[in-house]
């Protein structure tokens, strides 16, 4: 008897209900994967609440897991049975204690990486490292603002922005968050709550302003984002915290210096296995070096989804979640 997780209505956590469910076969291409750790993700909540639409109701959320292969279809070559393995990606589903997914999603995990630290990373790690290294790449004394500093993608990004030779500024929201940021990278840590980020931002910078902005809280920073960037810098506004950011009229980008707006999403920048590959062997080789530290601040039942979710929600969460079977 295999339970998950079933969403049959959106809305607030407790709409996420511990059922028993049929795990199906294999189909050609695919592997069923019996989890071990699976990550808890804001995107996890925008499929629950119906921000984001999921492929139906009811649905499984959850996109980042970390387990064994228990069984292949037809012309799997990636994975074998008994592989060790994690993976992010769609469709939602990790929140069970196993499921089949698409075999060309699943990576081999080193003996480096445990299973609870892949499903703390391979979701926020990998986005961590096209944002850094794709999006906007930093160089060696650029100076990059990180917002949600403390958080999930926030603590994996500061480190390595650090070790890529940033200065890196970073938004949090409490005095703890703003000590853990510091042991994590993070050159100035900015209350946001307290101080106004735009002003400390130009401080900081002598008034030249960031090479680039890893905006994930949305509506509350994205126009003071936009202040913060030297001319032609890079917005990438990757997600919304604290709610969408509504329409914008390109010609401010110009009024504030040339600047470059992206909206990036994980799931294009990996669509292609070879970007996958590359880019999960350099997220576990910095990890592997210590130059990226994997904390795994939260951890609950798999039952309880409902509790890490509205953890999540009320910004008492610091680094990874994951949910154990
Ligand atoms: N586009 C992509 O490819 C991609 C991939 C992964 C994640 N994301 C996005 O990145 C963001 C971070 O994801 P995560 O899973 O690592 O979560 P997280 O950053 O650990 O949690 C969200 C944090 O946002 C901050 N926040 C600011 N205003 C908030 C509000 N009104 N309500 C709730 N939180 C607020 C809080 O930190 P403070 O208390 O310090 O402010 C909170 O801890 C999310 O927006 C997610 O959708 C995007």
């Amino acid at each position: 008897m295999t339970h998950a997780i079933r969403v049959h209505e959106h809305g607030g956590p407790d709409v996420m209900r511990w059922e028993t469910v049929d795990v199906p076969p294999p189909g050609p291409g695919e592997a069923r994967v019996r989890h071990t750790a699976i990550g808890v993700n804001y995107i996890d909540v925008y499929f629950r609440t119906g921000l984001y639409t999921p492929p139906g109701l009811p649905f499984t959320p959850g996109m980042e897991a970390a387990g064994v292969v228990e069984a292949v279809g037809d012309g799997v070559t990636d994975v074998a049975v008994g592989d060790r393995v994690a993976y992010a990606a769609g469709p939602p589903g990790a929140y069970a204690e196993a499921r089949v997914i698409a075999a060309d999603r699943l990576v081999a995990l080193p003996e480096s990486i445990s299973d609870e630290q892949a499903a703390g990373m391979m979701l926020k790690g990998l986005t961590a490292q096209y944002l850094l290294r794709r999006t906007y790449r930093v160089q060696p004394g650029d100076t990059v603002l990180v917002h949600a500093a403390a958080g999930g993608v926030g603590l994996i990004a500061c480190q390595w922005a650090h070790h890529l030779g940033a200065t890196v500024v970073g938004t949090v929201g409490s005095a703890d968050k703003a000590a853990l940021a510091q042991a994590h990278g993070c050159h100035y840590p900015v209350n946001y709550r307290e101080e106004d980020f735009v002003e400390r931002v130009r401080e900081i910078t002598g008034g030249a302003g960031v090479a680039a902005v890893y905006d994930s809280v949305g509506q509350d920073t994205f126009m003071g984002s936009l202040d913060c960037l030297r001319p032609m810098g890079t917005m990438a506004s990757f997600g919304q915290s604290s709610g969408s950011v509504p329409p914008l009229d390109p010609g401010i980008l110009a009024q504030k210096g040339s600047l470059f707006l992206t909206r990036p999403t994980l799931f294009t920048y990996m669509a292609r296995r070879e970007d996958l590959l590359a880019s999960t062997a350099e997220l576990f080789d910095v990890v592997a070096r210590g130059a990226v530290r994997i904390e795994v601040n939260q951890r609950f039942a798999l039952g309880d989804a409902a509790g890490a979710h509205r953890d999540l929600e009320g910004r008492r969460t610091t680094g990874s979640t994951i949910l154990l079977p």
